[in-house]
């Protein structure tokens, strides 16, 4: 059998799961301090008016449209609000999904699109599945993470598209309001796509004052500028499979007819969690502020204990759901983290998972339980000691 060359030519586990994958087998218990689903968070979710909302009468009829029910769409502009409509969007089945629909729409098999890293790693694999290369445009760390733009100008030319995260996974970084200026305007000017991941938007931490909050701020960018979300952070619900894009600037009414056609193949979006949609979005702040807590707490105990480790120091986190924390490079990170859970049973992401630009980071999930997560950092202080 033939075996497409989007796919990895070997799915070897890395090291650092080897290493968990025996710890389970031998039933060691595990400080996971990398864990990204809320379901296994133990936020408190009201189970009974979400089920009420995926199962309501209207889920046994199939009324299928590829731009997803009006109520849905409503429900999420309203979300979202800054003038946004309805007709503004398009419903998927995930980010992920909303991905691989950007970039059926506009790229050709062997084109490229623009993924500043360090970032969300899934990019390169959706991108291969797609026919589409995702070159790497590095950004530096000074007293904040700086976009080389001189490594955008010159891949530019063979690109259809930049995609950025905001505010990014793992730095937590959003972008400022200058950046976003000198960003449409070089994508105008380069005749780019400008896609903006908002999935952390809602979660600001301890953004910087000049920040951008959302680009829906933006009614009229001088580039099209596709916006992506979805209920798996903005409602702490992943497994209800709802995402969605959102298309301004010039072109995004024809854009959206494009992508009606191509969602028109697959008609993905489950009649129940759109149904859902509008009750879900209304139990989402409730939910989110826990998420909020969460993170303000274990920001607190990790600042904490970083006052008793003075070799490490923590980013800022503009916002979302991790933090990276600065240690001394002394060996390698995942060889770290391997030791990290071998010897302690705490589970850390080395930085290089997320294309970090040199050793000495490790992300840690800031929706952790929070005695997991301050076990998981007295296991740390002895891992560091030891070394
Ligand atoms: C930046 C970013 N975008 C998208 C997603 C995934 O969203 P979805 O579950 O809607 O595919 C994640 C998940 O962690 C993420 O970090």
């Amino acid at each position: 059998m033939h075996r497409s060359s989007r796919l990895p030519a070997s799915t070897t586990p890395n090291p650092l799961s080897l290493a968990l994958g025996r710890m389970r087998e031998e039933g060691r218990p595990v400080l996971d301090l990398t864990v990204s689903n809320p379901t296994a968070c133990g936020f408190h979710f009201p189970e009974a008016a979400i089920r009420e909302a995926l199962g309501g009468p209207e889920t046994m009829r199939h009324r299928p449209h590829p731009r997803g029910s009006l109520a849905a769409r409503e429900a999420i502009a309203h979300h979202h609000g800054h003038g946004a409509h309805p007709a503004d969007f398009l419903l998927t089945a995930s980010t992920s999904e909303s991905y691989a629909l950007l970039f059926k729409l506009l790229c050709d098999p062997g084109d490229q699109i623009l993924v500043p890293t360090p970032s969300y790693p899934l990019f390169e694999w959706l991108a291969r599945m797609e026919g589409v290369e995702a070159v790497p445009i590095p950004a530096w760390l000074h007293d904040r993470w700086d976009l080389d733009f001189a490594a955008l100008d010159s891949a530019a030319p063979r690109a259809r598209a930049l995609c950025m995260v905001n505010p990014n996974n793992p730095t937590g970084q959003f972008l400022s309001r200058r950046e976003w200026r000198r960003l449409t305007d070089f994508c105008a000017a380069r005749n780019l796509a400008l896609l903006v991941d908002e999935v952390f938007a809602d979660f600001p931490v301890e953004p910087e004052a000049d920040h951008w909050p959302t680009a829906f701020e933006d009614p009229n960018p001088p580039c099209p500028v596709f916006i992506l979300s979805g209920l798996s952070k903005v409602a702490l619900l992943p497994q209800v499979k709802l995402g969605w894009i959102a298309a301004r600037g010039p072109g995004a009414m024809e854009a959206l007819e494009a992508l009606e056609f191509i969602a028109d193949q697959y008609l993905s979006v489950s009649a129940s969690a759109q149904v859902a949609a509008p009750a879900l979005l209304g139990l989402a702040p409730n939910l989110r502020a826990q998420a909020l807590e969460r993170i303000r707490q274990n920001i607190f105990a990790l600042d904490a204990w970083i006052t008793r480790h003075p070799a490490c120091s923590r980013l800022p986190v503009g916002g979302g759901w991790s933090a990276l924390l600065r240690r001394p490079a002394l060996e390698d990170d995942e060889t770290f983290a391997v030791h990290l859970l071998d010897q302690e049973g705490v589970l850390v992401h080395p930085g290089h998972f997320f294309d970090l630009p040199s050793e000495g980071f490790l992300s840690l999930s800031l929706i952790t339980p929070h005695d997991t997560f301050r076990l998981g950092l007295e296991g740390l202080s002895r891992a560091l000691g030891s070394r």
